[in-house]
């Protein structure tokens, strides 16, 4: 690191030498401007990962837990992510004949990707009737239960497709043309599908989901009958006409802890267009929450998503986010992003377990293999141990850096990348009502580009006129954490 030169080499030259190395330093002030809501948690969804390997303790602890964990496919010490949100499934698939009709599957779509349901056929609604079957999906089902057992405590429902007998080609993949596929005459039975299996949930299983999202980027126009997962296109309109429906039928059912969440469109801008049809006036308030998938990357509106989820008072998730950078650069530079403008007080990764770098750990679920867990994971790790539930995110003046403070430790939490040159990183905290004095210590942990430190414990650094610094190589992310700080 650092700037590398001969003390023998001349001025001139030295001159010239040093300026394409200049050593810079940013200067980054934690402000006072609070994020909407405390921070609620970071999750992950059990589609597809947990239906193959659901039924791991090692993989519940190095999720769900903050507990170290050997992982010899990697020979790595995995820090657990201390993951609190879990995205439960609801599956499309079953074997069942309904009135003489079988489901009408994709030739794409892999065995692991169809998901059991619960609902057979539509005779009978109610669940301990043969019309039902609890014992399908036992391994999603296993992995939920695990999650909860070591402190996961925020549980949400979505569906990827209805059951296939609601469809109107029986195909849980999506129509032929990528366009509605639930007639209109079924908007209750997918919303006696998902109350129902909420209900069940809290009665038998101890899970009380916090809600509900019965859609997964429905205006996309990709879930089609030749698709390679479950999915499901609902107009914006039709999405409108749905969610009264499972609102009715989850009162019925007296989920009264349980909201509706919408619409986990694909990127910001579908987001913003399905959120503006749904909660046009009348139906405003049947929806809970905004929730919104990551995929547009760096761009898109997602201070606008936030402003419009904040007009009739609701809050925001990135319930759903993936790439394919196994590094875990783009995931933070686009999780920063979030933090600052999107303001979410959830954030939900994808799967957990996958190839082609979109995996936490890299695996298949065709082949049931698993190897190392990638850099994301220990980039991620940074913020999901530091970030914690209850805490509140207060802005930065930099785009490279997100903070937040918990209120009752007074502990500050900050998290920084560099993926400039070599430079200083400075902390102003002088914005702050409450900062040690001079000589505090600062704890710190690092994750380098090389993969020589992941989530390694850095050296402490130290207080002096209401902020710190300390040199950031390129690629580099650290985690700050300072007692004794008040907003
Ligand atoms: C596993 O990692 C340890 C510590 O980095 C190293 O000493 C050891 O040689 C590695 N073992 C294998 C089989 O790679
Ligand atoms: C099966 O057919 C009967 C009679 O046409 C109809 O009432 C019922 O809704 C059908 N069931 C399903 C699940 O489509
Ligand atoms: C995981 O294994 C791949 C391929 O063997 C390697 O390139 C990568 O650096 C490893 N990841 C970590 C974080 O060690
Ligand atoms: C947070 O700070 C960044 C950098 O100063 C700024 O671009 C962004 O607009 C701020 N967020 C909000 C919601 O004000
Ligand atoms: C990188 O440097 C440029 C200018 O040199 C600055 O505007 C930008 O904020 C820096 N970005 C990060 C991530 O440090």
């Amino acid at each position: 690191m650092a700037v590398i030169f001969s003390r023998v080499v001349a001025p001139a030259a030295l001159i010239w030498l040093l300026l394409p190395f200049a050593h810079g330093e940013q200067i980054t002030k934690i402000t006072t401007d609070q994020n909407p809501g405390k921070w609620e948690g970071w999750g992950v969804s059990l589609a597809w990962w947990a239906n193959i390997f659901g039924d791991r303790d090692d993989l519940a602890d190095i999720f769900f837990t903050k507990k170290s964990t050997y992982w010899s496919q990697g020979n790595q010490t995995l820090p657990g992510l201390g993951l609190n949100i879990v995205r439960y499934n609801a599956g499309a698939c079953s074997s069942s004949t309904v009135n003489g009709s079988t489901i009408s599957l994709s030739s794409s779509i892999p065995v692991a990707k169809q998901i059991a349901g619960y609902w057979l056929d539509g005779e009978s609604i109610h669940p301990a009737s043969s019309s039902w079957d609890w014992t399908m999906d036992a391994n999603q089902r296993s992995m939920m239960l695990k999650a909860q057992s070591r402190g996961s405590n925020i549980f949400e429902l979505f569906s990827n497709s209805p059951m296939w007998w609601q469809l109107s080609n029986h195909n849980p993949s999506g129509s032929s043309s990528g366009g509605d596929n639930l007639p209109a005459s079924q908007y209750q039975n997918h919303a006696i599908y998902l109350s129902t299996i909420a209900k069940y949930a809290h009665d038998h299983w101890g899970v009380t989901f916090n809600s509900i999202e019965p859609f997964n980027e429905p205006a996309a126009s990709w879930w089609k009958s030749t698709g390679t997962q479950e999915g499901c296109h609902f107009d914006a309109t039709s999405q409108k006409a749905l969610i009264p429906i499972l609102h009715r039928e989850m009162q019925i059912r007296g989920l009264s802890k349980t909201i509706i969440s919408a619409s986990d469109e694909n990127s910001f801008q579908a987001g913003l267009n399905s959120w503006n049809t749904i909660t046009e006036e009348t139906e405003k308030s049947y929806v809970g929450r905004m929730n919104v998938h990551g995929y547009q990357g760096s761009s898109g509106p997602r201070y606008s998503l936030q402003q419009a989820a904040r007009k009739i008072g609701q809050g925001v998730w990135d319930s759903e986010y993936g790439d394919k950078d196994a590094s875990g650069d783009t995931l933070l530079q686009n999780l920063m992003r979030d933090i600052q403008l999107l303001q979410p007080t959830a954030w939900v990764h994808w799967q957990a377990i996958d190839g082609s770098g979109w995996g936490l750990i890299k695996g298949d679920i065709n082949s049931k293999t698993l190897t190392n867990a990638s850099h994301k994971y220990f980039e991620l790790a940074h913020l999901t141990r530091h970030i914690l539930p209850g805490m509140q995110i207060v802005n930065t003046t930099s785009s490279n850096v997100v903070s937040a403070v918990n209120e009752h430790t007074k502990t500050l939490a900050i998290i920084a990348a560099n993926w400039n040159d070599t430079q200083t990183l400075t902390f102003d905290l002088s914005a702050l009502s409450q900062v040690p004095a001079d000589g505090t210590q600062v704890r710190s942990w690092i994750t380098d580009r090389a993969g020589d430190k992941l989530y390694a414990r850095g050296e402490n650094l130290v207080i002096s006129g209401k902020s710190f610094s300390t040199d950031f190589e390129t690629g580099t992310v650290m985690t700050f954490e300072v007692d004794g700080v008040s907003i």
